[in-house]
């Protein structure tokens, strides 16, 4: 396999991210500037705010990281990007960032889909297997996505509402938590037990998802009790609301490993850092597909990062994907 340096950019939320990455998953850098203190004070990410530090921060996040991992731009083979999906101003930082090293330096362009990124990640733990199934759950994602073979694409189902790291946020954030709402309710939840029902999510296709019921479910139940004027158990009400949506997201993945027949299966995104989806696809997997490979990444693969994008973007960079230089971010980019 060619020898590959690549430079990797991200900011298509609130984390301005660059990392560089030797021979597809050796990581020499990776620096992420978060600005998770300034949105906390709104209860969520402001667009117009996030892309306002992404430009502050970038120049800096870029050098540093260049200087962690003790090389020059020069030294790099390619300059890869996250093009989308996320916040369009956001994204547009970090586009038009790379696009200045690749124009500088006389270095090729990769443009990177965020997701890819997510489930690339797992990468960084072991050795992919194909054909793969990847459970992808972040803040704007929930998708079944199977490669048939190294960067082909099947989305087998997808959110038909609200993500569920979305759902996970906005429940939060009537639990009076504050943002981001999923680590909250993950420790909360440890405390209680999921004694309240909640309507558990309907959706046409056997394996796309729906969470807005669910989180409905949850908005509906904490005005009966406050219109009734009785109390709940918050830990309870976290615990509930977490089994039926994780529930929904293995009764899903059961569907699609039971079509698929993957040789690997992998967890993506911000909430695949959710302790007890970690647990539950843990017991699924070794109880119910023994025979079946699978990868649950470290914490610090889970959320936005760019290592993740520098794996993603060295394996479409070796598969030909190339950007010019009216290259543009897309905020709905598909896979
Ligand atoms: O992948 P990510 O960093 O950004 C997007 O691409 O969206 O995911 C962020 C999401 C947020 O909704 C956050 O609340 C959720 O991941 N998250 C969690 C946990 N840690 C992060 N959700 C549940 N449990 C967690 N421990
Ligand atoms: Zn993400």
């Amino acid at each position: 396999m060619e020898q590959t340096c690549i430079l990797a950019i991200e900011s298509s939320c609130d984390e301005t991210a660059v990392a560089i990455v030797e021979n597809t998953n050796q990581v020499l850098a990776n620096v992420v500037a978060t600005q998770i203190d300034v949105h906390k004070e709104f209860g969520g990410v402001i667009p117009e705010v996030a892309s306002r530090i992404h430009v502050e921060n970038i120049s800096m996040v870029i050098a540093e990281a260049l200087k962690k991992a003790n090389k020059q731009v020069s030294d790099m083979d390619a300059i890869a990007v996250t093009k989308g999906p996320g916040l369009i101003g956001s994204l547009h930082v970090g586009v038009q960032a790379a696009k200045t090293l690749a124009w500088s330096f006389h270095k090729p362009l990769v443009p990177v889909h965020h997701i890819c990124g997510h489930i690339y990640a797992n990468a960084l733990v072991k050795n992919l297997k194909y054909p793969m199934l990847a459970l992808v759950v972040s803040g704007g994602h929930t998708e079944l996505v199977y490669l048939k073979a190294e960067y082909e694409f099947e989305i087998l189902g997808t959110t038909q509402d609200d993500a569920v790291g979305e759902a996970y946020d906005k429940v939060a954030r009537v639990m009076g938590l504050p943002y981001p709402g999923g680590p909250q309710i993950d420790r909360l939840a440890k405390e209680g037990k999921p004694v309240y029902k909640l309507p558990h999510p309907k959706t046409a296709g056997e394996m796309d998802y729906s969470f807005s019921g669910l989180k409905s479910g949850v908005l509906q139940f904490i005005d009966r009790c406050k219109r009734k004027g009785e109390t709940y158990v918050a830990a309870d009400l976290a615990a509930s609301f977490q089994e039926t949506a994780l529930d929904e997201l293995l009764d899903k993945l059961k569907i699609a490993i039971d079509q698929k027949h993957p040789a690997q299966v992998v967890l993506a995104g911000g909430v695949a850092a959710n302790s007890r989806l970690r647990e539950r696809l843990t017991k699924l997997m070794e109880e119910a597909y023994p025979d079946i490979d699978y990868i649950i990444p470290p914490l610090s693969c889970c959320t936005d990062n760019a290592a993740m994008i520098g794996v993603a973007g060295t394996i479409a960079y070796q598969h030909g994907v190339r950007g010019d230089f009216d290259l543009t971010a897309d905020c709905s980019m598909e896979m």
